[in-house]
């Protein structure tokens, strides 16, 4: 396994790679979640490369940027492990030398949900999945529909900016009791990680009215309200049934529809997301 710091050099390697390359874009502190990834991009690739990279530009000031979980040796063994052929670990002036001056901004698919409570947030996403593209100029590119909305934004820059690249959108890893992997989840302390189950059983609740029947949008989220009312560490940013493209509110699910919500869970802001009417596979 290669590991390079900077552009030029993982320009050079990616030159000399065999095709097709896969492209696993991540923030490291890696979990099962992100290992799943490589393993996708391992069975559907010649060479699979990854980038471990923590991306300011897609936080916000009073985020956890400066806290965010970092182990880079760890992540290494951990790729190494899946049969990661390159990994670009960058640091910050590689990426954000001084002088940058351009942005990639995302339309109408980034205002809602995440874009509305994470001002800029798609804006810092957007650009440096372009860049990475750019960088890299991978055959495929693997996301997790953990982050549903980044997915939505990712195809709709790829397309727009006819970037050209395969985006394979894998299934959100669970443990056991069906908390998404995160690496946010170390933040939970033992009783706050019993009540981020909640976001789970929320969802659960969605699909099984949506199995039985029903198509009201207003209804669906009213019932994942009320399972989230039910868990008082839980204080609720937003729960969405919306097109999974547009990312638009849905009225009826008529077609495919994902259902969302991003919770906080005492100083930790979870997020995780159920497709409905449309299969991942
Ligand atoms: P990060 O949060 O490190 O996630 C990297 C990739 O792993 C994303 O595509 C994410 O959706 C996926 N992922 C995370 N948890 C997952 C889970 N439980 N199951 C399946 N996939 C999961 O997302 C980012 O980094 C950044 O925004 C990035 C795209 C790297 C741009 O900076």
């Amino acid at each position: 396994m290669q590991v390079v710091e900077t552009v030029a050099q993982v320009v050079a390697a990616c030159r000399e790679a065999r095709r097709p390359l896969g492209l696993v874009p991540t923030m490291g502190a890696l979990h099962e979640g992100h290992l799943s990834l490589v393993r996708r991009a391992r069975l559907e690739n010649a060479t699979v490369a990854a980038s471990v990279f923590v991306n300011p530009a897609q936080f916000g000031p009073r985020e956890d940027l400066a806290a965010y979980p970092r182990d880079l040796q760890r992540d290494l063994d951990l790729l190494r492990a899946e049969g990661t052929d390159l990994v670009f670990a960058p640091p910050l002036e590689e990426v954000y030398p001084p002088g940058f001056d351009t942005y990639v901004e995302p339309g109408e698919v980034a205002i809602n949900l995440e874009g509305a409570h994470r001002p800029g947030h798609f804006r810092g996403v957007a650009t440096v999945v372009t860049k990475l593209f750019a960088i890299l100029r991978p055959d495929r590119a693997y996301f997790g529909q953990k982050d549903g909305q980044q997915v939505a934004v990712v195809r709709r820059l790829n397309a727009d900016l006819d970037l050209g690249v395969e985006v394979v959108v894998c299934p959100t890893v669970r443990e056991s009791d069906g908390l998404a992997m995160s690496s946010r989840n170390v933040y939970l302390n033992p009783e706050e990680r019993r009540a981020a189950t909640v976001l789970y059983r929320a969802l659960c609740r969605a699909r099984d009215l949506y199995q039985q029947g029903e198509r009201d949008a207003a209804r669906l989220r009213r019932a994942m309200e009320e399972v989230l009312r039910q868990e008082p560490l839980a204080r609720t940013d937003y729960v969405s049934i919306a097109d999974p493209d547009t990312i638009q509110e849905l009225e009826r699910v008529e077609g495919p529809a994902m259902a969302s919500l991003a919770v906080r869970i005492g100083r930790t802001r979870l997020i995780d997301n159920f497709l409905l009417g449309r299969d991942l596979s």
